[in-house]
């Protein structure tokens, strides 16, 4: 995350200059609370650490391509809303969000995906990120504890635990999580939320199918568990049919669903958004007024003169098309470069592709800094997102951002490096 390398420096190159680099103190020796004292910082620092770099060719990243930008229209309406309407666009404004936003995203939802019901409210967040933290924050109290599947994005493992409550890890299949695991581990557990990404997960790629669904919606039904339908991929489908999402068929009010604007339009303007019950949209608002007042009402107009103005649909179905070239281009070489005893999962849509050492025998660590010394390549260990602290024999890789000719370099560097492995 060079940015932040850079603030650093910038802060250091200021006081330098103004002759602060030290007051002379003793600096405190902090005591940090548990929260962030169990948060993984080398898992991070590691993930950062490999998506930039001098000549690196990066399979490690999890951004959006550069070309999936709509910038020129983001800057037409950017400059359209300040010359038009500045104050609005610069006032504070309120908690729940920009009402045009939630009205279009409420008729989005509804039109498309069959989302949202009369008992249901939008409430805008800064990300899906915050939308997953806050439903973690209005059902878990200390020492309750969260179900998922044995590795989840990283994002969402540490909000989890940075809120003090415990992860299980319940095992799935190639469907996603198995509902009778679920059901020991709510006999064993004491679980509130069952949090999960339904589509094109991230890291492994899979999409729960609609039985699959509905059987881990009745586990969760009947024994009164908030599902947490964290869904930032799920327009960027380009194989196969759409599954409708748990908030689809919530008759129970039990579905907390996280959308993004992330994957689809830009993910520095941090517009997401939940759709829940309105008692539970209440209690996110009030956690909203304390904790960052609202979402950044520029950027939330933004997204709203985006959708209204241009066309969306087709923009999807480009960045969509796009990323299917990749992924198939990756996945083809992945069967061609990499020892048969790797296999992958071909994902339907999103950014990811998840590759597992069948045989066992490769220290992924290992794997990872080879490449990244001898061939400059990066990528993510399996460890990363893992609930437990055992080993993973998985690797996770991105095609979004790499070239078409960076794929090929990278997966034919894995397949030379874990030749060598085996060969060990
Ligand atoms: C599964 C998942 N959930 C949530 C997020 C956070 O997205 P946002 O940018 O909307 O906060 C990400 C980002 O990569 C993600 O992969």
């Amino acid at each position: 995350m060079s940015f932040v390398i850079n603030n650093d420096r910038r802060m250091m190159i200021n006081a330098q200059s103004k002759g602060q680099l030290h007051r002379g103190g003793t600096i405190m020796e902090y005591k940090f609370s548990e929260k962030v004292q169990t948060l993984k910082p080398s898992a991070i620092r590691e993930l950062f650490k490999l998506m930039v770099g001098d000549g690196i060719v990066a399979l490690s990243g999890g951004n959006p391509a550069k070309e999936a930008f709509p910038e020129k229209e983001i800057a037409e309406i950017t400059q359209k809303i300040l010359t038009e309407n500045p104050i609005a666009a610069l006032q504070y404004s309120i908690s729940e969000g920009y009402t045009p936003l939630r009205e279009q995203i409420a008729e989005y939802v509804k039109t498309n995906f069959n989302i949202g019901t009369e008992e249901d409210a939008v409430l805008i967040t800064s990300g899906a990120q915050q939308a997953n933290d806050m439903a973690v924050k209005i059902f878990c109290d200390e020492g309750d504890a969260i179900a998922c599947d044995e590795t989840i994005f990283i994002g969402s493992l540490s909000a989890i635990k940075a809120n003090n409550v415990k992860l299980v890890g319940v095992k799935g299949d190639d469907s996603g999580m198995l509902p009778e695991q679920l059901e020991e581990a709510i006999a064993t557990n004491p679980i509130k939320a069952v949090y999960l990404i339904p589509n094109f997960s991230n890291p492994t790629g899979l999409t729960m199918p609609l039985e699959r669904r509905k059987a881990i919606y009745e586990v969760c039904k009947k024994h009164d568990i908030i599902i947490i339908e964290d869904n930032p991929y799920g327009e960027l489908r380009f194989r196969g049919e759409h599954v409708p999402a748990f908030k689809s068929f919530d008759d129970a009010g039990i579905v907390c669903y996280s959308g993004s604007f992330s994957k689809v339009v830009a993910p520095g303007l941090r517009v997401g958004f939940m759709i829940a019950n309105k008692k539970i949209i209440d209690r996110g608002t009030l956690l909203k007024q304390f904790t960052d007042v609202h979402t950044n009402i520029l950027a939330q107009m933004i997204v709203y003169e985006y959708y209204k103005n241009y066309n969306i649909k087709k923009h999807i179905a480009e960045v969509s098309a796009f990323y299917a070239k990749k992924s198939e281009y990756m996945c083809k070489l992945i069967r061609e470069k990499l020892p048969k005893e790797i296999k992958c999962i071909e994902p339907d849509g999103g950014m990811f592709v998840w590759c597992t050492d069948t045989s066992g025998k490769i220290d992924i660590d290992e794997l990872v800094q080879k490449l990244v010394s001898e061939k400059k390549v990066a990528i993510i260990s399996g460890d990363v997102f893992i609930t437990n602290n055992s080993k993973s024999h998985s690797f996770r890789l991105n095609f979004t951002v790499p070239s078409m000719e960076q794929i090929e370099y990278g997966i034919t560097s894995i397949g030379e490096v874990l030749n060598g492995l085996y060969a060990k």
